[in-house]
């Protein structure tokens, strides 16, 4: 173990782990807006366990999830993972990205040391009862976000994952673009996929919700290319226009709207009144949009309590509304009628399994799914970029940023 402390970029020689390394990490005391949660600092390089890689990290994606970190709300993870015996005062995150395997603990297989990788976010024990039983990872009981629930994510030199995490990664990618897709495009495809036999089919109109965001960029062109036809809800004419060049076949403005939140008490009658007919004419402006007077087969949803009174009235009958998260919080009203007397579904969906993975990254490597990478930042910028997101001022789609990467552009070490 060598006692250099290695600058970002600067290699040490292939399975000589450093003493330490730089991470942009989270600590307790700094709990809160995302730009002051976030500083880089010098701390102990993990060693790789059983089945366990460590990574040479050239590039991490951006998510949502590590704002929730920082905010130390509704979870505050190193609480969490101190209770589970975990000795660290820290939280490392970074769900996914992309990198060198640098050094494998005992009984990994299917990487070997130098191989360029892509990293994925779900963690489970693969000796558990319920996965040897042939349950999906990802309704296992030890199911965890790697780079959220667990520690030492992609934000730092090196990330320690279990070898399942790594995928090849695709040559004709950027470190920048291959860090920052999967997240959003696997877990986008599970939603739309993942739930038989409400799956798109040719010719289903799909509303999504945040099209120009991260989950939802990838939904527009997995619905485009699946033969559906995807509805973009979003929030500016920059991010409409956005959503109509990855395939979005119409547009609705939110901001045209008021009805958003808890719905009203059915006994209040002017207000429920008010609230149905903002309802219906947000419904109208989807029939606009479509061309057509068809509900949406699916609707993708992850903005939450805001939207989830609307996407299940709009939904269709028989249809799906497929949520994955509570952007804007987690008390979401559901008038009951809609659901039993159209027989709707309402399908929670978490992250994604190693088959809908890989499909994803193959899509990518084909060229039929665009990464949608807008912008990377430095490595003192992951605090910026979250901040971003926290405030809903960020660029359309995905975000990454440098890690050991010196400069963008780049797709492999050699
Ligand atoms: N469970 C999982 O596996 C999983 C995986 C990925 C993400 N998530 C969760 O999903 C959410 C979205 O992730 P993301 O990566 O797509 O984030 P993102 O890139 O920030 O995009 C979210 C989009 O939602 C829209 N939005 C924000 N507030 C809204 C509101 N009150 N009502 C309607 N739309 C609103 C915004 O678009 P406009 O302002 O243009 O409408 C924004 O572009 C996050 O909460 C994240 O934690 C969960």
């Amino acid at each position: 173990m060598t006692k250099k402390l290695y600058e970002l970029g600067e290699m040490p020689p292939l399975g000589d782990v450093p003493e330490k390394m730089y991470a942009n990490l989270i600590r307790p005391e700094r709990f809160g807006e995302p730009r002051k949660a976030f500083e880089t600092e010098v701390i102990d390089t993990p060693r790789p366990g059983r089945g366990q890689v460590l990574v040479w990290v050239m590039a991490a994606g951006i998510n949502y999830n590590n704002v929730w970190a920082g905010l130390g709300h509704p979870l505050d993870v190193i609480a969490a993972r101190q209770k589970q015996g975990e000795p660290e005062n820290f939280h490392i995150g970074g769900s996914e990205g992309s990198g060198v395997v640098f050094a494998v603990g005992e009984g990994v297989s299917g990487v070997s040391v130098g191989d360029e990788v892509v990293l994925s976010g779900g963690l489970w024990n693969e000796q558990g009862e319920d996965i040897r039983l042939g349950v999906d990872p990802t309704l296992s009981s030890s199911l965890r976000a790697w780079g959220y629930e667990a520690n030492y994510g992609s934000f730092a030199q090196f990330a320690l994952v279990s070898d399942y995490q790594c995928h090849p990664k695709p040559k004709n990618l950027t470190w920048e673009s291959a860090a920052a897709f999967i997240l959003t495009g696997a877990t986008a495809y599970r939603q739309l996929f993942g739930w038989a036999p409400n799956t798109v089919k040719p010719g289903d109109p799909v509303l999504i919700w945040g099209g120009a965001g991260g989950l939802g960029s990838m939904a527009i062109q997995l619905v485009r290319n699946a033969g559906g036809i995807p509805i973009a809800v979003v929030s500016s004419e920059e991010r409409a226009e956005y959503c109509r060049s990855l395939g979005a076949a119409g547009v609705i403005d939110r901001t045209r709207f008021s009805h958003w939140g808890r719905m009203p008490d059915l006994s209040d009658t002017a207000a429920y009144a008010a609230w149905m007919s903002e309802v219906r004419a947000f419904g109208r402006s989807f029939w606009e949009a479509l061309g057509e007077r068809r509900a949406p087969r699916i609707v993708f949803e992850h903005s939450g309590q805001d939207t989830i009174p609307t996407s299940m009235y709009l939904c269709d009958i028989g249809g799906m509304v497929t949520i994955c998260g509570g952007t804007s919080g987690y008390a979401a009203d559901v008038d009951l009628r809609f659901l039993w007397m159209r027989q709707k579904r309402l399908q929670g969906s978490h992250g994604f399994n190693p088959a809908q993975c890989r499909a994803v990254i193959n899509l990518v490597a084909s060229g039929l799914l665009d990464p949608c990478v807008s912008r990377v930042f430095d490595f003192d910028g992951i605090g910026e970029a979250h901040q971003l997101l926290h405030d809903n001022q960020q660029q359309p789609g995905n975000m990454a940023a440098l890690v050991n990467a010196p400069r963008t552009g780049l797709t492999t070490l050699a």
